[in-house]
């Protein structure tokens, strides 16, 4: 196959004394991308040397002050423009122009920045001329970022006929070839480091690498990775997957909206449930995707029993119920008031005062001691005289509970209801939503998360955040974290090897992370036998101390193609470096596997496409099966409501529930 090479020397097509830009606030190298990126590497080769010479220090100085006089002279020995010419006379508003440019001339040189001598040489070959050209042609594009008041310009444009002068003439093809196969450096033009310096960031990181050719750079799968079990991705068709074992260490999945992270997330919890394992999703996005599209449709019909639908707004006729506050041991009260306080607080942060802290863990605290209490209740434990004198007799408290209720007892009713008014308007925004007061206010819980995590259930929660709101959505989220954190504390009485594995996957994790818990759930979980897996877009959403949790704890990291994160997530990607990551093609990851326990270092592979359904109607075949196994009719559970809430007196306030 004869292969044609195209090559092109790029120098600053201006005297030293101008200028390039100055990049400090995105990467450069990104620009250099394409071309790299759609090169078919088994027939081409695109090749970008740049070549820098530091000037020797006894050179700068006379280097600087030629420079420098030259510009204060306004001699700037420029071709295009001459300071204060001829032609300034008759152009007054270019002359203005240039003095300010001048300003911009004196910033080069009037800083002790080190001088470097550059030669920037690109060279491509393929089997048609035609394509070969096109490639160092937007190798060339990429350098125009770099333009100020002055630029790399292309040498060798034919200028006495191309045999001569012309970049194809061939003693110039043999020069350039020398020098690019040997780096002897003949450039003549200067740029400082500061100009240099957006241009060598990403170089500076993997020095190993001068030539960068996308996929040539040796990321090897980790030798001992599964190809079975949790699969994350294909390389080269071997399948490469996450130990059932290794997924206690935590998984955490980045990427930009519509790279495939819930369609990932999907088929990772589909092979758990498919052996047997306990699961749980969460899915609190706009829509819903995870449980409604990927896993609904794909859950075959033998593992049915298995799984626990909580849809609030499609099983709005068969509600599911979730007590909060049930069943709990007397120990462990005080974590769950402090638990559902903590989320209330985080979720109303900016008007969440101390006292209401106060008002709300206490009444939790007095709802807790009384079994088949609800969420629900708390209306009407702080409103209700004659009730509040029911449910405090008998607290056996008197420093605690009682003395916070005698007190309340004693306060005037304005009083009261500048205590409780800020957190009853909160709760009312929650529980005015009827899918929402079914859920949460019925005594008795229809399911168990005990039993799920510890029997292989699978539980899963779509909580889209367009029909609930996003704010019950993400509080419903966390109260959810909350109840199976508790669930998944209580086997720490039992030893390690009862402690079946469980998995937690949150989708958009970061709608529901405002959780006091979930560094501790990080920290402690793997000795639980509860892993994570979390998925979210970007850096950004997640808040600095569990950023750094996840940066400490997690061992299973995978990325998509990251644009503004690249560099941050690079740090977490080693060896892949941030061009790596920004290379990465639409369904490519780059993937740090957790082997044995210990992070490997980093592949990059393809993730495999959704898994066909199983049928036109099986999700909502799926779900009427689960609703009528774990839900209760909606004219029951209101009914119940009714009878509970209707005033002592009997009537009074009937009306209102009505
Ligand atoms: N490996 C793959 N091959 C082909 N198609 C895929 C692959 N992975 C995902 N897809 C498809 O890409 C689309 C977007 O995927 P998905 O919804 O999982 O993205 P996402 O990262 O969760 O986006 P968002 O952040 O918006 O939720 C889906 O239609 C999915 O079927
Ligand atoms: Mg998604």
């Amino acid at each position: 196959m004869r292969l044609h090479t195209v090559r092109l020397e790029l120098r600053p097509g201006r005297p030293d004394a101008w200028p390039m830009r100055q990049i400090a606030d995105w990467d450069p190298l990104r620009g250099f991308v394409p071309p790299f990126e759609h090169l078919d590497p088994a027939r081409e080769r695109l090749t970008m040397c740049v070549d820098l010479l530091p000037v020797a220090p006894r050179e700068l100085v006379p280097l600087r002050r030629r420079i420098l006089s030259a510009v204060r002279r306004r001699e700037m020995r420029d071709s295009l423009v001459t300071i204060n010419g001829v032609n300034d006379w008759v152009m007054p508003a270019e002359n203005i122009e240039r003095q300010v440019e001048r300003s911009g001339l004196l910033a080069k040189v009037g800083r002790s920045d080190p001088f470097f001598r550059v030669q920037i040489l690109i060279s491509a070959s393929s089997p048609s001329r035609e394509r070969a050209r096109e490639l160092v042609e937007r190798t060339y594009a990429a350098w125009e970022q770099f333009s100020g008041q002055n630029y790399l310009g292309a040498m060798g444009t034919p200028l006495l006929g191309w045999w001569f002068l012309g970049s194809n003439a061939p003693w110039r093809r043999s020069w350039f070839d020398l020098r690019s196969r040997t780096g002897l450096h003949t450039g003549r033009r200067l740029l400082t480091a500061r100009e240099l310096a957006g241009l060598l960031k990403p170089w500076t990181r993997q020095c190993e690498a001068p030539i960068v050719l996308r996929g040539e750079r040796e990321l090897p799968v980790p030798e001992l990775a599964a190809s079975t079990g949790m699969v994350i991705c294909e390389v080269k068709g071997r399948p490469v997957a996450l130990a059932d074992e290794d997924a206690r260490y935590h998984v955490h999945a980045i990427a930009p909206t519509g790279k495939g992270k819930s369609t990932l997330l999907a088929s990772m919890v589909l092979a758990r449930i498919e052996r047997g394992l306990a699961s749980i999703v969460i899915d609190p996005g706009l829509k819903g995707d995870v449980v409604r599209r990927d896993l609904l449709p794909r859950i075959p019909e033998r593992d049915w029993e298995r799984v626990v639908v909580l849809d609030p707004s499609r099983g709005r006729e068969r509600p599911l119920g979730l007590n909060l506050l049930e069943a709990a041991a007397p120990e462990q009260h005080e974590l769950i008031a402090d638990q559902v306080t903590y989320v209330f607080r985080s979720l109303f942060q900016n008007s969440w005062g101390a006292r209401m802290d106060d008002v709300m863990h206490t009444s939790l605290l007095t709802l807790l001691r009384r079994p088949g209490s609800t969420l629900c209740d708390l209306p009407q434990l702080l409103l209700d005289d004659e009730t509040r004198r029911a449910w405090t007799r008998g607290l056996q408290d008197p420093l605690g509970l009682e003395l916070f209720w005698r007190e309340w007892s004693r306060l005037s009713e304005s009083e009261r209801n500048q205590r409780c008014g800020p957190i009853l308007a909160r709760l009312r925004t929650v529980l005015m939503r009827p899918t929402v007061r079914n859920l949460l206010g019925q005594s008795r819980s229809t399911f168990d998360l005990t039993r799920i995590v510890d029997e292989g259930g699978v539980l899963l929660v779509a909580l889209p955040g367009g029909e609930l709101g996003p704010g019950t959505s993400s509080l419903l989220g966390a109260l959810l974290v909350a109840r199976i954190w508790q669930a998944v504390q209580a086997r720490s009485s039992r030893p390690e090897h009862e402690r079946p594995d469980a998995l937690l996957a949150i989708d958009e994790a970061h709608r529901v992370v405002r959780l006091p818990q979930l560094e501790e759930i990080l920290v402690e979980a793997r000795s639980l036998r509860l892993g994570l897996l979390l998925g979210h877009q970007h850096m950004g959403q997640l808040p600095a101390d569990l950023k750094a949790a996840i940066g400490a704890n997690v061992h299973t990291r995978i990325a998509f193609q990251a644009e503004q994160d690249a560099a941050e997530l690079a740090a977490w990607m080693r060896p892949a470096g941030a061009a790596d990551l920004a290379g990465l093609r639409q369904f490519e990851v780059a993937v740090r596997l957790c082997v044995a326990g210990h992070s490997e270092p980093a592949f990059i592979g393809m993730t495999r496409p959704p898994a066909p359904e199983l049928g036109p109607d099986h999700a909502s075949r799926l779900a009427a099966a689960a609703l009528a196994r774990w839900g209760r009719p909606r004219a029951e559970v209101e009914a119940e409501m009714l009878e509970r809430y209707r005033g002592p007196a009997g009537s009074s306030e009937e009306e209102e529930w009505a």
